[in-house]
């Protein structure tokens, strides 16, 4: 028996003893670009710490990682797996090195997938501390992040960019004031702020994806603020009135001293 049957046979023997539901266990079985060796063991983990009670269906296939719905304790969840084995992780050191919070992580791949991981935990933990709208994270072991999920009935809510708000005025408003919020109490940059990154609830914007934000002190943090607005505004430009690119870059950096 392979390495890999034999971890499945393990992790099939600890979720029926914790009596833990998996939506597709065949389908999980044959992703094995998803669900390789690294990642069972972390589920199985998170299972045995019962902070995984039922792994449900998928939400979402990104270029990095695929989110699934799921239980947690006693809480819906959204499970997002970085993929270990196709994940971009060119672009992705691109956000972490001159991070000085993660200056010590190795090149290595499995290294830098896991600090992404816990960046993007640390970030959402950071942005909900300052009472901004995003999934609050709930655990995080290696290429695994468990968050709140933002849905309703098993169901994701809508990408911005598939809803239809009545007011797109105060959506703008809502969003340019959360990039405010972003910058100076959780000192963040997302630096991929966009219509596919805001999810819409019916009443309020919901930023997500957050793992490649930086703190105010990296280099690209200028660079990126500003794509940020640029990308809001031109999806906003023809829905509502939107702010000068300068004035709004002025309003969201305040005193804040960049380095340039
Ligand atoms: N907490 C959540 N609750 C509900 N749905 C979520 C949640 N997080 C993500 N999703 C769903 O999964 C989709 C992809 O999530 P996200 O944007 O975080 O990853 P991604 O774009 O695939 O990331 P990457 O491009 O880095 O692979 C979202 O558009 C949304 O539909
Ligand atoms: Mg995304």
């Amino acid at each position: 028996m392979g390495k890999r049957d034999a971890l499945i046979e393990r992790f099939d023997r600890e979720t029926e003893r914790m009596g833990v539901r998996i939506r597709d266990a065949d389908q999980m079985k044959v992703s094995e670009n998803v669900f390789d060796d690294i990642t069972l063991l972390s589920l199985y983990r998170l299972v045995h710490k019962k902070k995984i009670q039922e792994i449900g269906g998928p939400i979402s296939t990104g270029k990095e990682a695929n989110v699934f719905y799921g239980v947690g304790e006693e809480m819906p969840i959204a499970i997002k797996i970085y993929r270990i084995q196709s994940a971009n992780f060119r672009s992705m050191s691109e956000y972490i090195v001159g991070d000085p919070r993660f200056s010590s992580v190795k090149r290595a791949k499995k290294d830098l997938i896991f600090a992404w991981t816990k960046k993007e935990y640390s970030n959402l933990a950071r942005a909900h501390d300052a009472g901004i709208r995003v999934p609050r994270p709930v655990h995080f072991d290696r290429n695994i992040l468990l968050m709140e999920f933002m849905g309703e009935d098993e169901v994701a809510y809508p990408q911005l960019r598939l809803s239809r708000p009545d007011d797109y005025q105060a959506v703008y408003d809502e969003i340019t004031a959360a990039m405010k919020t972003l910058f100076n109490e959780a000192e963040l940059v997302h630096a991929d702020l966009s219509e596919f990154n805001i999810l819409w609830d019916g009443e309020h914007p919901i930023i997500i994806d957050i793992g490649q934000a930086v703190t105010p002190n990296h280099p690209k943090a200028i660079a990126f603020l500003v794509r940020d607005i640029k990308n809001i505004n031109r999806y906003f430009a023809n829905r509502c009135t939107v702010r000068d690119e300068e004035e709004l870059f002025r309003d969201i950096v305040g005193e804040h001293r960049m380095e340039i």
